[in-house]
C-alpha cells in the first residue's frame, strides 16, 4: 500500500483554505492509504513563537484535525517534534542541499521580502525539513495545495540526490496529490492572495469562527462596482468570491449567481449573504466538534501518544537504514 504524508504548520487556528486545500483530502485518503498526518511545530519555529503559544497552537491544530474528521484509528496523527528521527534526517539531507537552490525557492524569496529582519537558516532550509518529513516514511503521495508544488519538486531532488550519492535506490519520489483533477487554491477575502497568506484576521474564515463572525467577514470582502457589459471577465476579487462559492455552495447556487453576473444583474450583497450562509453550514458541524474535543484532555493525550509511537516505528526503521547506507557503524 502506498504511503501518504502531509502536515500543516502550527501557527494557530485552521481556516477554510486548510480544510478544502488539504484536510478534506486527508480525510478521504485515510481510507485508502497508509497515512501519516502531522502537526508541523518544528516548522513553526522559524517565526519564534513564545513557549506558551507553541503548545497552544499545536493543541489547536490537533483538535481541529480530529474535529474535521481525521480518524486516529485509520491514520497516524502525530506532532512533528515527538519524532526526533525527522530532525536527524533533516541534518543528513542538509549536507546535500545547496545554497543556490534553496535561495531560488519562491516561498523563501516571499518570506525574505515580507520579513527582511528575520532571514534565518531555518527559513532557508524549510524545504529540507519538509523533505525529511516526507522521506522519513518513504512516502510517495503528499496531499497539499498548489503553492507547495515547488517544495515537492525539491523533495524529489533531495531524494534522488541521496540515492545517487550512495548508489542505492532507497528513497522513492514523492508527488503532490489531490483527489480532484487540479491542486486547489482557496483564495482569501481581501481580493489578493490565498486564504491565510496575508496577515490580519479578516482575510481568512476559520473553522472555529461563530456564524456572526463569518457573516461580518464575508460582508466586508472587497468587491468592485459591478459588471458593465455582459459576460465580461471577472476581476480577481470577484473571481475569488466565486471560487469560494464553488467549494462551499451547491452547484446550482454558483450557476445562479454566475448567470446574474453575466447578465449584469448581480447584487454583491445577495451573493455575499448566500456565501456566508453556505460557509456557516460547512463549518458548523466542525465547530461543534472542536468545542467538544478541546475539553477532552485525556483523549488528546492518548491520540498524541499513540500517534508518536506509530510514527516513530516507521521513522526509526528509516533512520536505521539511512545510517547504515551513509556508513555509520558501531564499534
Ligand atoms: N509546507 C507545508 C505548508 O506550508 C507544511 C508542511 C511541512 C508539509 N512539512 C510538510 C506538507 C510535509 C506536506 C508534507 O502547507
Amino acid at each position: 500500500m502506498e504511503t501518504v504524508v502531509s502536515g500543516i504548520r502550527s501557527t494557530g487556528k485552521l481556516h477554510l483554505g486548510n480544510y478544502y486545500g488539504a484536510i478534506q483530502n486527508f480525510v478521504k485518503m485515510q481510507h485508502e492509504y497508509n497515512c501519516y498526518f502531522f502537526i508541523a511545530d518544528l516548522h513553526s519555529l522559524t517565526t519564534h513563537p513564545t513557549s506558551a503559544d507553541l503548545h497552544g497552537n499545536v493543541k489547536q491544530v490537533l483538535v481541529e484535525y480530529l474535529a474535521a474528521g481525521i480518524d486516529p484509528e485509520k491514520a497516524t496523527i502525530y506532532v512533528q517534534s515527538d519524532v526526533p528521527e525527522i530532525a536527524e534526517l533533516y541534518l543528513y539531507l542538509n549536507m546535500n542541499a545547496y545554497l543556490g537552490e534553496l535561495e531560488r525557492s519562491t516561498s523563501f524569496k516571499d518570506k525574505v521580502r515580507a520579513h527582511p529582519d528575520n532571514v534565518n537558516a531555518g527559513l532557508l532550509t524549510y524545504p529540507v525539513l519538509m523533505a525529511a518529513d516526507i522521506m522519513i516514511h518513504k512516502a510517495t503521495k503528499v496531499p497539499v495545495g498548489k503553492d507547495q508544488e515547488q517544495h515537492l519538486e525539491m523533495a524529489r531532488t533531495f531524494a534522488n540526490r541521496f540515492n545517487r550519492l550512495y548508489n542505492k535506490d532507497y528513497f522513492p519520489e514523492p508527488y503532490a496529490f489531490n483527489f480532484s483533477a487540479n491542486l486547489v487554491k482557496i483564495p482569501g477575502l481581501d481580493g489578493k492572495g490565498k486564504m491565510g497568506k496575508s496577515e490580519g484576521e479578516a482575510n481568512a474564515v476559520y473553522l472555529s469562527d461563530p456564524p456572526e463572525v463569518i457573516r461580518k467577514k464575508v460582508m466586508r470582502a472587497v468587491t468592485d462596482s459591478g459588471p458593465t457589459a455582459e459576460n465580461q471577465e471577472k476581476p480577481v476579487e470577484i473571481q475569488n468570491l466565486f471560487e469560494l462559492m464553488k467549494v462551499v455552495s451547491p452547484a446550482g447556487t454558483y450557476a445562479h449567481f454566475d448567470l446574474l453576473y453575466n447578465t449584469c444583474q448581480i447584487r454583491y450583497g445577495d451573493l455575499k449573504k448566500q456565501l456566508a450562509e453556505d460557509m456557516i453550514v460547512a463549518a458548523a458541524p466542525i465547530r461543534e466538534r472542536i468545542k467538544e474535543i478541546d475539553q477532552d484532555s485525556s483523549y488528546l493525550r492518548q491520540v498524541a501518544r499513540h500517534g508518536a509511537i506509530k510514527a516513530r516505528e516507521s521513522a526509526s526503521k528509516t533512520i536505521r537504514e539511512v545510517r547504515e547506507i551513509i556508513g555509520f557503524r558501531s564499534f
